[in-house]
């Protein structure tokens, strides 16, 4: 008694609110945030009450407030993350008795910037491109008032503990453990308009998470509500932020943290003195009808008016599809694929040139961001083909019907495309965030790109994914495709670095067993076959001769025509024959990859297989199913025999004419001795 009198004459001396926030290294202590001093951003405030209110009934927001200093979770930078302790009470007050939106985390990370993260669904935590990322290192206990099926909820009313991202390691319905005789589980409901306590406790020597909850003035259950084991060490970072994230969507509703406590090692968190927290307001009854009716009218009023606009919109671009843009009857089935062009030109911000990723042989290519639903967006690239190109728009279209139905992962998804008016098309495509193969390998000695090289191992998985969607595309599909234009600049890298083929607007389509009729010889100098020298048929075949092409390209790291040290243009595939009959294969390998782990032996397979491929004689190459049996070492690859040993003179014998056209052609365009082109 005498004690606490001298506290309080001493604090009130001093003139310092009642509620002390006492803040050492290892342990602290807020019974209000009046003088807390944290970082807050968001629609995070502090009330002058003291509460912390992490949003404040606006919809779409999100509120994020931290302990101003960082934590050490680690003694040293490489020893584990300790053990630690938190506590803290929060309140949610909906608008509505049974709806609210989104819910309170508790966050442990290294950074308090969370600007990239999006609101609702997210939780101000995370957005659609790094939830779940192991780059994130964040541990966190989300108390989640809706279900949502893409992070796997359980239900609208559940406490998860949270790696990375969204979807919980482990979670459980809200509520707590009797103790005692009886035993029993008691529910709570988050949204209950009242205040609840919630514990977190890391024990690091068993990896053992706990989650308590309990309601306010209820005594800390003996029971975790949730308990996962999860070693932190792999999760949080040595020094970290400790804090609260919350977010709205749709609904109105209110998050508060009334007092936190925290505590690292062997403190553990002190307990919070519930007298002393300050109040959740109070929505009385009436308040809450009046609010009701002051939100649903308006909403009400605006849902009708909205229906009516959009039934209007519907209605004129309906009639303006019909009569403005061009719609002939082959391409009813294509449908679904069709992009309004007002959309593709804001997804580019009207094609402006820095959205510009390159320039191929139809047309430009930009990249766009399209609005997938209210939280998230998806990038695409649209490929806009230019008016005075070679391709009729009915193959473009054919184009499209076969990449937006093919599905493989080693396939660039075409999502759609857009015709216009005056002819002009654009085919929108999955943005590829790694872009083309050949900027990967080349962009070392070429102008420009500074990308480190890929290693042995990223070029090799690029190999078998793109040997695994080309056999698809021969032999898997419900037709035959030929792909026509295999090359470095049409396999593009997805976020895992995955070779993805794209570019199908050479391809034709066969039905299986069908006689190919003769057609145009289409593709790229240095990738073409022999044969199309001489007929123009087309065969799963010729497409395996560009892909051996392509494998000598990525192991040697050279163009498929290429300038030696003297000036002359040399074919690859004669560069690495040679190489193989002085039995030197190794030294064709890219002299980027020595030093590196390089499996020589994977090399030297590739290597070869590439030759067999590329050879001179169609029926000599192996089909797609055979190269995947050779790549995955399921069958050994045969030796090339001593009569290949006239490999090349055997391909001058049948394509002399062909070789001629190489020649003249290198020597007209040789600075870009492989740019795509369509000739007769
Ligand atoms: N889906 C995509 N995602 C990201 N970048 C892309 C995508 N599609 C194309 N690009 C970029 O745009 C550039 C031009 O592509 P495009 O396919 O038109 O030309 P290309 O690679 O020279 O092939 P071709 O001349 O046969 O059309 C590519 O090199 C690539 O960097
Ligand atoms: C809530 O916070 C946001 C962002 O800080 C602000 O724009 C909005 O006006 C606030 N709404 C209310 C009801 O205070
Ligand atoms: C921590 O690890 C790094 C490399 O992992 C090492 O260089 C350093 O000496 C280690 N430090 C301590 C204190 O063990
Ligand atoms: C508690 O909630 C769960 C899930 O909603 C439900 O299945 C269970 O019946 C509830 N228990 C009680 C005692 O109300
Ligand atoms: C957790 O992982 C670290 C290294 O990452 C290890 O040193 C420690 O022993 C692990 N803890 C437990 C309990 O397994
Ligand atoms: C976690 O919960 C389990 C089960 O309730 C309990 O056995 C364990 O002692 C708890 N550990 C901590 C650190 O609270």
């Amino acid at each position: 008694m005498f004690m606490k009198l001298i506290c309080f004459l001493l604090l009130g001396a001093v003139g310092a609110p009642e509620h002390v926030s006492a803040s050492t290294d290892d342990q602290f202590v807020y019974s209000s945030f009046a003088s807390a001093g944290l970082a807050l951003d968001g629609a995070a405030t502090v009330t002058p009450s003291g509460l912390l209110e992490l949003t404040n009934g606006s919809l779409q927001l999100k509120g994020h407030a931290f302990h101003p200093t960082p934590l050490r979770f680690r003694e040293s930078p490489n020893g584990t993350v300790r053990s630690f302790s938190a506590s803290f009470v929060f309140g949610i007050l909906s608008a509505y008795p049974d709806m609210s939106a989104h819910g309170i985390v508790f966050v442990v990370a290294p950074t308090t910037d969370f600007s990239a993260a999006l609101a609702s669904q997210y939780l101000g935590l995370v957005n659609v491109q790094n939830n779940g990322d192991e780059s994130n290192h964040i541990f966190a206990v989300e108390l989640d008032t809706l279900q949502q099926d893409e992070f796997r909820d359980i239900n609208d009313n559940h406490v998860g503990v949270d790696i990375n991202g969204l979807i919980s390691l482990e979670s459980s319905n809200a509520g707590y453990y009797l103790g005692g005789e009886k035993g029993g589980f008691e529910n709570l409901t988050l949204i209950s308009h009242e205040a609840m306590q919630v514990w977190v406790d890391y024990d690091a020597g068993n990896s053992r998470i706990n989650v308590t909850l309990a309601p306010l003035g209820v005594a800390k259950p003996a029971e975790a509500l949730v308990s996962a084991t999860y070693n932190l060490s792999s999760v949080i970072t040595s020094t970290a932020y400790v804090g609260f994230s919350s977010a709205t969507g749709s609904f109105d509703s209110r998050h508060y943290v009334l007092g936190w406590s925290f505590g690292m090692g062997s403190s553990t968190a002190p307990a919070i003195d519930i007298s002393k927290l300050p109040k959740l307001p109070r929505v009385t009854p009436a308040e809450a009808r009046s609010k009701v009716l002051e939100i649903v009218l308006p909403i009400a009023s605006a849902a009708v008016v909205l229906a009516l606009g959009t039934a209007v919109v519907l209605f004129v671009r309906r009639r303006r599809r019909y009569t403005e843009e061009v719609r002939e009857d082959w391409e009813m089935e294509f449908g679904p694929h069709r992009f309004p062009y007002k959309d593709l030109h804001s997804a580019t911000q009207g094609f402006k040139s820095k959205h510009l990723l390159g320039v191929g042989g139809f047309g430009r290519v930009y990249r766009g961001v399209l609005p997938a639903d209210c939280a998230s967006t998806m990038d695409i690239a649209v490929k806009r083909v230019s008016h005075d190109s070679n391709q009729g728009v009915k193959e473009f279209i054919a184009e499209v019907v076969s990449l937006g139905r093919l599905q493989h992962p080693n396939l660039v998804r075409l999502l759609g495309y857009c015709r216009r008016r005056k002819g002009e098309l654009l085919l929108v495509y999955e943005y590829m965030p790694n872009g083309s193969l050949d900027k990967h390998l080349y962009g070392g000695h070429e102008a420009g790109s500074k990308k480190a090289a890929l290693n042995w191992a990223q070029r090799f998985q690029i190999i078998k994914g793109i040997a695994s969607g080309l056999l698809y595309l021969h032999e898997e599909w419900e037709k035959v495709v030929i792909h026509r234009d295999i090359k470095a600049s049409n396999v593009l890298l997805d976020d895992k670095m995955n070779g993805r083929l794209g570019d199908f607007g050479l391809a034709r389509l066969y039905d299986h067993g069908a006689d190919p009729q003769s057609t145009r010889v289409v593709g790229t100098i240095g990738y073409l076959a022999p044969e199309l020298g001489r007929t123009s048929k087309a065969n799963p075949l010729t497409d395996v001769f560009s892909f051996g092409t392509f494998l000598l390209e990525v192991t040697c790291g050279r163009r498929p025509i290429f300038q030696d040290e003297h000036g002359n243009q040399v074919m690859l595939v004669d560069w690495v024959l040679e190489h193989w009959h002085r039995e030197s294969l190794a030294d064709a390998v890219d002299v980027k990859l020595r030093g590196d782990d390089c499996n020589v032996r994977e090399a030297r397979l590739v290597l070869q297989l590439g030759l067999s491929c590329s050879h001179p004689l169609i029926n000599a190459r192996p089909t797609m199913r055979q190269v995947m049996h050779y790549l995955s070492n399921q069958v050994p690859l045969p030796e090339l025999r001593s009569t290949d040993l006239s490999f090349r003179t055997l391909a001058m014998m049948h394509n002399d004419g062909f070789d001629s056209y190489i020649q003249s052609s290198c020597s007209t365009s040789s600075k870009h001795p492989h740019t795509s082109s369509v000739y007769k």
